[in-house]
């Protein structure tokens, strides 16, 4: 009896530490709990997509295979912010290897494009032209991007990926309320020209409203002639021709030479380190990887921890290596296919001790007196982000858009999607702020067949060489600092992913000199980071909405940003 016993308790004890070792990440006294799940998962701003992904994990397919399905599937389901007609960055580890690609399908200036193109006759930015007009338009980038990630890294045929988003255009899906909600926001816009009145609001010019049946025909047979026909389609074919007819019926300035010319390219990351970790982002023509490296690097002198999670004391250190990242991003970046940008300098750890030494621990910096440091050598916009992992262990990270929420609201009548405003993230007058406040300079000025700079940061986290956090989001200029807090959070105060994303977070971007605070930093912060001298402000809008997963003992923890609704996390299984 007693050994029945004996060996019934070892059993216990035995289960119990099993059990707390596959589950030790699980902790009580979170408040916040992601979404578990094995096999693979894939995290998007939108559960039919995220589905999608999922389900071709389910099937066999690699991350990549997921992400190219997400990524059509999202241009059907997400029309403010998933595309056919804009662009992106993406980034994929391959687990067999080790090796992290960055892609780069951003947008490229029309051949017809020029400096001045934006400037009125007094030489001032016209932003209705930089932002709403057919010029406003980029060569997309996004299906040769999508489609050269699947013919180099997928495993599946293109057709298997992009079936799930042609019937989810041809068979129609039904419209949920996010959907309907920002088809009202955009009413205004997609109502000003016949192709988006059709394609995306009622037979009497409002929003399709919450539980309606909605078939995109025309979105149907482009994705079906782009999987029959690859990128050809959509760059020298049918496609291109009604992209073409668009711009003489809208007065853009996209030639089929144009569409002809678009080039994926392939880059180096952006590979800096935080407290023994590796972090892996976007290089130029994103500002984003660098800047979050950056800002990092300043970061690691302090023990944040010891400070507080959204102390004042904290949050000054933050803000102070915010504003001077963005200072150089004023300055340095652009296209690096134009000009030279100092990659190696702006993430170099010699240089992050410089700002950091010049950091007041009790005073706001002024942003008037904080100049790009480097020694010289030489509306409610939208965007989405989706993460996806497999169970061998790929991992692909995802930023892509159409700029604001339908971009310009130009839809390519015929072929049922919408167009970019790219264009504007030029800098179209040295010292005049584009749509998200942000300052450029020569090096991101208009030039034909350049890419405009982007803050978009698909960015990934690696332990001796392993993946432990993929994540990314959209949010203009605040894309970067995002997906900063979502680190920190994680790394420094050891949040799970859930609240690493749910946290209240900060921004400032040097100029306009003020720091843009979500509601949940608590009012007595506020008031000690004001007695710094900081302008404090409650943000109009929520900062970034990042889409993320962690892995730890096998295990996916998925999160999706609940500052927007209706996305999900979801698991292969
Ligand atoms: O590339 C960029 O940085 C911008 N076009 C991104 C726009 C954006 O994130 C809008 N979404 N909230």
């Amino acid at each position: 009896m007693r050994r029945v016993v004996f060996t019934a308790l070892l059993g216990f004890v035995l289960s119990l530490s099993v059990f707390a070792d596959e589950v030790a990440f699980i902790q009580y006294q979170d408040r916040f709990h992601p979404v578990l799940g094995q096999g693979g998962m894939v995290v998007s701003q939108e559960a039919l997509a995220s589905r999608v992904g999922a389900d071709i994990l389910a099937a066999g397919g690699n991350a990549v295979d997921a992400a190219v399905a997400t990524g059509f599937a999202l241009a059907v389901t997400l029309p403010q912010a998933g595309n056919l007609g804009g662009g992106g960055f993406m980034l994929v580890h391959l687990a067999e290897t080790g090796k992290t690609i960055a892609i780069d399908y951003r947008e490229m200036a029309p051949a017809r494009a020029h400096r001045d193109m934006f400037l009125d006759n007094d030489g001032n930015v016209d932003a209705q032209q930089a932002r709403f007009s057919a010029l406003s338009t980029g060569v997309p980038g996004t299906v040769a991007g999508l489609i050269h990630a699947q013919q180099h890294y997928g495993s599946l045929p293109l057709k298997r990926v992009l079936a799930p988003a042609i019937t989810l255009a041809e068979k129609g899906f039904s419209v949920g309320y996010p959907l309907s909600y920002s088809l009202q926001r955009a009413q205004p816009r997609l109502s000003q020209q016949s192709a988006a009145r059709a394609y995306f609001l009622t037979d009497e010019g409002s929003a399709l409203p919450p539980g309606h049946r909605w078939v995109q025909k025309d979105l149907a047979a482009t994705l079906k002639r782009i999987a029959r026909h690859g990128a050809d389609d959509f760059y020298r074919g049918r496609t291109a021709d009604l992209i073409v007819a668009e711009m003489e019926r809208s007065g853009g300035l996209i030639s089929h030479d144009d569409l002809a010319n678009y080039q994926v390219v392939e880059r180096e990351p952006v590979v800096g380190s935080y407290r023994g970790l590796e972090v892996i982002s976007m290089p130029p023509p994103s500002s984003g990887g660098i800047h979050l490296v950056q800002m990092l690097n300043i970061l690691e002198g302090w023990d944040l921890a010891a400070e507080g999670h959204n102390s004042a004391g904290y949050l000054h250190r933050l803000i102070e290596a915010m504003r001077r990242a963005y200072a150089d991003r004023s300055k340095y970046l652009g296209d690096p296919d134009f000009v030279q940008v100092p990659v190696a300098e702006l993430i170099d750890k010699a240089y992050a001790e410089r700002l950091r030494d010049g950091i007041d621990l009790e005073r706001a910096t002024p942003s008037s007196e904080v100049a790009p440091a480097l020694k010289p050598i030489a509306e409610s916009p939208q965007t989405t982000h989706y993460s996806v992992w497999d169970e061998a262990g790929n991992v692909v990270t995802n930023t892509y858009t159409l700029n604001f929420s339908y971009g310009n609201g130009i839809a390519v009548s015929g072929a049922g999607f919408l167009l970019n405003n790219e264009m504007d993230d030029f800098s179209s007058k040295p010292g005049a702020p584009n749509a998200f406040g942000l300052l450029g300079d020569e090096a991101n000025a208009i030039e034909p067949g350049k890419r405009p700079l982007s803050s978009m940061t698909p960015t990934l986290v690696l332990r001796d060489g392993v993946p432990v956090l993929v994540t990314g989001g959209p949010g203009g200029s605040r894309i970067i600092t995002s997906v900063l807090q979502v680190i920190l959070n994680h790394v420094d105060f050891g949040m799970n992913v859930a609240e690493a994303t749910a946290a209240p977070r900060i921004h400032h971007q040097w100029f306009p000199d003020a720091v843009d605070v979500e509601p949940g930093i608590s009012p007595d912060t506020i008031n000690l980071l004001r007695a710094k001298g900081h302008d404090t402000r409650i943000s109009g809008w929520a900062i970034g909405r990042t889409q993320s997963i962690t892995r730890q003992q096998g295990l996916f923890q998925g999160m999706t940003d609940y500052r927007w609704p209706g996305g999900s996390a979801e698991p292969a299984r």
